[in-house]
């Protein structure tokens, strides 16, 4: 089947030999174990990360939902993996998936900067146990120590849009298996393991929830990681609540149209930036200069609907970011609506001053509302702050870097 049929159907193979039309939400917290011998054996089977075999009971919520099994199977046919597991959020995701490197005896992780900011700041605090190396992609080789279980990488990169290429990282990174976030492609634009990755991460709160009402994470894999991850979700949690599956299965059904038409609307807004006076540079795929690898129309499908754009100051950046109305000034990304926020006070605070982005840089996630009335919204919002900071300034990272780092654990 192509990849928009699977998007449609899969995980719902069943359903109609079960009679019905949508998958049936089981809200069950604990399972009936009957015999208590087999009982035991599940649990046993299913808090060490294994999968349920036909008449097991699934014993407790934390264990095994197979509403949230159902979703884990149809992300894992999307990204072209045998396993996904799913979690709370995207940093949970992240989280097990680092416990699990820490608990197999390999807690050193070389990391490629840009990355969200929080998964910057879980890395570079340590605060699971793990050691980081930040490396440029050429440098992966050379960063690699005996004990390094994993190579994270994001691309394209929250929120300067580099595009990193993965079969290149991959054969850096050899026998370590190699992680990739793919929250901004998708697996519509982007399937990581075709590229030689063993981990692929989502912030299913973002494209593949897809309205901005779901927290969810998964991790997409092969049958002996998604095991370990399992495990770990088992013993600390931070398992997704039934419901939430649910809503991301349902939005994954959707999710080829909404990113093909909200990246046609992402294009026409870089391009329409990229002419404004005021506006200093726009970073997406599509401008000339922002695929210096040449990845789009190889490792990428497409450019993706995020980009983003500096202006001359961070308080030019802000009264944009203030100014705007259709926009939301919020942070995340990947909804049907148009969000726009302020990578170096909000998502990237958290990070070390030499790695924020600099103070001038905005970052736009664009929806699917008529890209004349997002245009007319940034108009707008570009001329308050030109009359309202003339004349512009040269952007300065130090304005940004000078702010007291006030993000601690
Ligand atoms: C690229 C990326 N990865 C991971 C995360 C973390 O996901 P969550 O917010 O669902 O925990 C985010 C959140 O913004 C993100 O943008």
């Amino acid at each position: 089947m192509s990849f928009d049929t699977d998007a449609v159907h899969a995980a719902r193979e069943d359903l109609t030999a079960l009679g019905v039309h949508v998958p049936p939400i089981d809200l069950s917290t604990t399972y009936p174990v009957g015999d208590v011998e087999a009982g035991g054996t599940s649990y046993e089977n299913l808090a060490t990360g294994g999968t349920p075999e036909a008449g097991d009971s699934l014993v407790y919520q934390r264990l095994w939902n197979p509403t949230v099994a159902r979703l884990e199977d149809a992300l894992a046919r999307l990204e072209g993996t045998r396993q996904a597991v799913a979690f709370g959020s995207g940093m949970a995701a992240l989280s097990a998936t680092l416990l699990a490197a820490v608990s197999a005896g390999t807690p050193h992780v070389v990391a490629v900067r840009p990355l969200y900011g929080g998964s910057d700041h879980v890395l570079a605090t340590g605060l699971l146990g793990t050691r980081v190396t930040w490396a440029d992609p050429d440098g992966i080789a050379a960063a690699i120590e005996p004990d390094t279980g994993l190579v994270v990488v994001e691309t394209p990169a929250n929120p300067t849009l580099d595009l990193v290429d993965l079969a290149a990282v991959a054969r850096q990174a050899g026998s370590v298996p190699v992680l990739v976030d793919n929250t901004f492609a998708t697996p519509v634009l982007q399937r990581p393991v075709e590229h030689g990755a063993t981990l692929v991460l989502h912030s299913a709160t973002k494209f593949l929830g897809g309205h901005g009402d779901i927290m969810a994470g998964l991790v997409a894999t092969n049958a002996e990681w998604a095991a370990r991850i399992r495990g770990v979700r088992a013993l600390t949690g931070g398992l997704l609540h039934p419901m939430a599956a649910y809503q991301v299965h349902r939005g994954l059904q959707t999710l080829p149209t909404r990113v093909r038409a909200q990246q046609d609307n992402a294009q026409v807004v870089a391009h329409w930036l990229d002419k404004q006076d005021g506006v200093v540079r726009v970073l997406h795929p599509s401008l000339p200069g922002c695929d210096p690898l040449g990845l789009v129309g190889t490792q990428m499908a497409g450019c993706g609907a995020v980009l983003a754009f500096e202006v001359g100051s961070y308080a030019e950046a802000a009264t944009v970011a203030q100014t705007c109305r259709l926009i939301t000034h919020a942070v995340s990304l990947g909804g049907v609506d148009s969000l726009i926020q302020h990578p170096a006070s909000l998502t990237h605070r958290p990070v070390t001053p030499e790695a924020r982005p600099a103070a001038g840089v905005l970052r736009l996630s664009v929806g699917l509302e008529d890209v004349g009335d997002v245009i007319g919204d940034l108009r707008r919002a570009l001329t308050v702050a030109r009359e309202r900071h003339s004349p512009t300034v040269v952007p300065d990272r130090a304005e940004s870097a000078d702010r007291e780092h006030v993000y601690q654990i």
